[in-house]
């Protein structure tokens, strides 16, 4: 670890980051019922685009580069002194869930902004380029699954893999990644990651935490080690749809009976006194959707975590024969539609972040990571790791998700420290 440079440290401006930060949140930002202010900016909206926008103007600023690829990752580049060297990526994403808050994932793409901004105000300068990106749909709101833009980056899945898929309006998604496109063609192309390009030279994405751990233990900095795997699975419970009143139970394939039956048998499945493993069901959708007529068809989505990839490959291939035992008139469809295995970020990245916020007088801990990331698909490609920072109660994916500016600002400086120092390998 270089010595720590203190003017680049100072160049990380709180108040600015800040005045950025919720300037970003205006942009899908509003209140709910209880006062809480959070965000509802869904991927390649129209907010997607004005948020994307008024990044590029601070880029444009600060002299930074502009690129962006097919499917819609944008690019940040601070070049380095030699500028054929693989850069340094950092970054995360701009869209929100829902009901989302005003932290999760755009810090990570301004903190990645803000730390390159003082690099370059500091006159720091670097060896390796550093990028900062903005990925493509890593929540998975509008679109399902998460983290399109790094897999397809990552060659994980073709990236033409996601066209079809439509959102509430029945929007595909490869219609609105057009249309995106087609309102950026002032920004310069460039080529798919890996599968095209080039491999970066190692990945860092700074995130709120999204859960409690760093507040409990009074901690500034998480030093992330990994990324619980995740699967994704659609379940859809085929039945017949008839008259409330008259159908008898005896004729009736009732979809949501056999839901309810289904989804039973799946906690028993997932049952884990531990309370390690997480499995949850929260999006249902049952047609045709009226009191006084059975359903004929119920849909419901399944999130199942686990860190350990037997147990995540055990009991995910275990879920549709769970569902098919479980049903008494209905027949199922299940469709795994995101699997991303457990990650270990191993010891380069989560070591320079160590040393980083040790340098700075930060108390800091290693903790590994219960939601899924864009980093988890760069682990294959590059050197990777995360640095968290405490956010109130551990909330997230809801508007009362809170980050104070002193807990980004210093996220924000360890970052920096840690980019100047991969950067100059
Ligand atoms: C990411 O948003 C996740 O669901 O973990
Ligand atoms: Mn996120
Ligand atoms: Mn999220």
């Amino acid at each position: 670890m270089p010595p720590i440079a203190p003017n680049l440290v100072a160049a990380v401006d709180q108040a600015r980051h800040w005045q950025d930060m919720m300037a970003m949140a205006e942009l899908g930002g509003f209140t709910d019922p209880d006062g809480h202010v959070g965000v509802n900016r869904p991927c390649l909206s129209d907010l997607d685009r004005q948020a994307r926008r008024l990044l590029l103007g601070w880029a444009e600023k600060a002299g930074l580069t502009a690129s962006v690829d097919r499917l819609g990752n944008l690019f940040l580049r601070h070049e380095g002194t030699d500028p054929g060297l693989a850069p340094v990526l950092t970054g995360s994403h701009m869209d929100s869930q829902p009901n989302g808050g005003r932290f999760d994932g755009i810090w990570g793409v301004i903190a990645g902004f803000e730390a390159v901004r003082a690099l370059r105000e500091a006159g720091v300068a670097t060896k390796r380029p550093i990028e900062v990106v903005a990925w493509t749909n890593e929540e998975g709101g509008r679109y399902a699954p998460g983290c399109m833009g790094s897999m397809a980056y990552a060659g994980f899945a073709p990236p033409e893999t996601w066209d079809g898929v439509t959102d509430r309006d029945g929007i595909p998604f490869g219609q609105a990644l057009k249309a995106l496109l087609d309102s950026e063609s002032d920004i310069p192309r460039r080529k798919l990651g890996v599968v095209e390009g080039q491999a970066p030279f190692a990945y860092v994405e700074a995130h709120i935490e999204q859960g409690p751990l760093l507040e409990a233990r009074d901690m500034e900095i998480g030093v992330v080690t990994g990324i619980q795997g995740s699967r994704w699975f659609i379940v859809d419970i085929m039945g017949k749809s008839d008259h409330a009143g008259t159908t008898p139970l005896a004729l009736r394939k009732d979809a949501v009976q056999d839901m309810l039956r289904a989804i039973q048998a799946l906690n028993t499945l997932m049952h884990d006194p531990a309370d390690v493993l997480r499995f949850t069901v929260a999006s249902i959708e049952v047609q045709p959707n009226t009191s006084n007529s059975v359903a004929g068809l119920a849909r419901f989505t399944i999130d199942f975590r686990h860190p350990d990839n037997a147990v995540l490959q055990a009991r995910g291939n275990a879920i549709e024969g769970v569902i098919q035992a479980a049903l008494r008139h209905c027949t199922a469809r299940v469709t795994e539609r995101f699997h991303a295995v457990p990650a270990d970020f191993g010891a380069l990245v989560p070591d320079a972040v160590e040393a980083a916020a040790k340098s700075q007088g930060l108390r800091h801990m290693r903790l590994p990571s219960g939601a899924f990331h864009d980093a988890q698909f760069l682990v294959p490609l590059c050197p990777t790791g995360m640095i968290f920072v405490p956010c109130r109660a551990g909330v997230s994916h809801h508007p009362s998700e809170y980050a104070t500016p002193e807990a980004l600002a210093a996220g924000t400086r360890v970052l920096a420290q840690v980019l100047a120092d991969l950067a100059n390998r």
